[in-house]
């Protein structure tokens, strides 16, 4: 990490970062640079405009050269589709620095080849390189370990056959879910019941909240299957154990990490191209699968999701709907995912309708958009 306490003078504050900048990148063994507001936006960082400025102009490239030990004719500033890219041979070996890149660099690219260098706010530079890297820079100039946005975003057209169906806690997702995936014959998919077997693991692990670290070492760690209906953490039946009262209560705080979403989003996208499914959660018509072709979200007054919740857990309606109300708001106020609609999303109100009728109209949706 390159520490700065710069001077006021703004001139001389961008010569100074870029000094220590390229200075620290010539000492360093990367193989592949990326500069630029995409690669940064990619990662999710925060940065202002002018901390990337100064790389868009071609002045500096002299500057870079000479840092890196570049020879005039062995730098050749390349058109590479949007981006400007010099190619280099240093005497670290060769180099790719790419300035004012946009929009053809794709997520794992940069997350897997890049090093990417950063200036962040208040006159810290941060120099970073995988993701993993990034969480402890972030740390290490007090910011959160992964930036609240990392969640790559979707690849295209990747989710043909995906019913994405959003909601909050009680409006009849999971029973929806259920019986539209039989009906269709699609696999069915509670992305609930993923969040709550982290959450079951970090209650069992007794891991430090306050750890990013670990709670994401736990999340990438826990091995989750969905068998016979029931689910199963390793090979230990945890269908019961995720929906106790204590696992139910913790979950929204513990899916509120970002290392958590991002760990969860990538299985569920993988899942989610392997075959045909209904899937229920928060976020899947939002953030998993933008691109499904047909997105619900099932809704209900909180007094009739109250009532249904009672019926099931035995608890009296008046304490669940304050659980209820609770977690509504943790879902819907958390900076990552937040529980919404989609804008083109289906919303159903199932207050006073049956199942079936939920069902009927929902599959009857899927066939007018020649899912099935
Ligand atoms: O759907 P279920 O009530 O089992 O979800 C439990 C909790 O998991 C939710 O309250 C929410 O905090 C979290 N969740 C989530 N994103 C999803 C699914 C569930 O954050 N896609």
């Amino acid at each position: 990490m390159i520490d700065s306490s710069y001077s006021e003078n703004p001139c001389l504050r961008q010569t100074l970062k870029l000094q220590e900048l390229l200075a620290s990148l010539a000492a360093s063994d990367c193989e592949f640079v990326v500069i630029g507001s995409s690669a940064l936006a990619l990662q999710g960082w925060d940065v202002t405009p002018s901390d990337l400025d100064l790389f868009t102009y071609n002045s500096e490239v002299d500057r870079i050269r000479s840092l890196l030990d570049v020879g005039q004719d062995k730098a050749a500033w390349i058109e590479d589709g949007e981006a400007r890219r010099v190619e280099c041979e240093t005497r670290l070996g060769p180099v790719d620095i790419y300035l004012d890149v946009s929009g053809d660099l794709t997520f794992d690219r940069v997350e897997k080849e890049s090093v990417v260098i950063v200036f962040g706010r208040e006159g810290h530079s941060v120099k970073v390189g995988s993701l993993a890297h990034v969480r402890d820079m972030r740390a290490a100039v007090g910011r959160t370990p992964v930036p609240v946005d990392s969640i790559p975003p979707a690849h295209k057209n990747e989710t043909p056959h995906v019913i994405a169906i959003d909601g909050p806690a009680g409006a009849g997702k999971s029973t929806v879910t259920r019986a539209l995936a039989r009906h269709l014959g699609f696999t069915y998919l509670d992305t609930g019941a993923m969040y709550r077997s982290v959450t079951l693991a970090v209650l069992e692990q007794r891991a430090d909240p306050d750890d990013h670290g670990e709670i994401a070492r736990i999340a990438d760690g826990v091995e989750i299957g969905f068998r016979g209906g029931k689910v199963y953490l390793g090979d230990r039946d945890v269908t019961a154990a995720i929906r106790s009262p204590n696992v139910t209560e913790a979950t929204p705080h513990i899916a509120a990490f970002p290392e958590v979403r991002s760990a969860m989003v990538k299985r569920q996208r993988q899942l989610f191209t392997e075959g045909a499914y209904v899937a229920e959660g928060r976020d899947m018509g939002t953030v998993v699968a933008p691109d499904a072709p047909l997105k619900i979200y099932l809704t209900a007054s909180p007094e009739e999701r109250a009532r249904r919740r009672s019926l099931e857990t035995g608890e009296p309606v008046t304490e669940v709907l304050m659980a209820i109300e609770e977690r509504d708001e943790l879902d819907s106020g958390r900076k990552l995912s937040a529980l919404k609609a989609a804008e083109d999303a289906v919303v159903i109100d199932t207050t006073g309708r049956s199942i079936d009728e939920v069902v009927e109209e929902l599959a009857g949706l899927a066939r007018d958009r020649g899912i099935v």
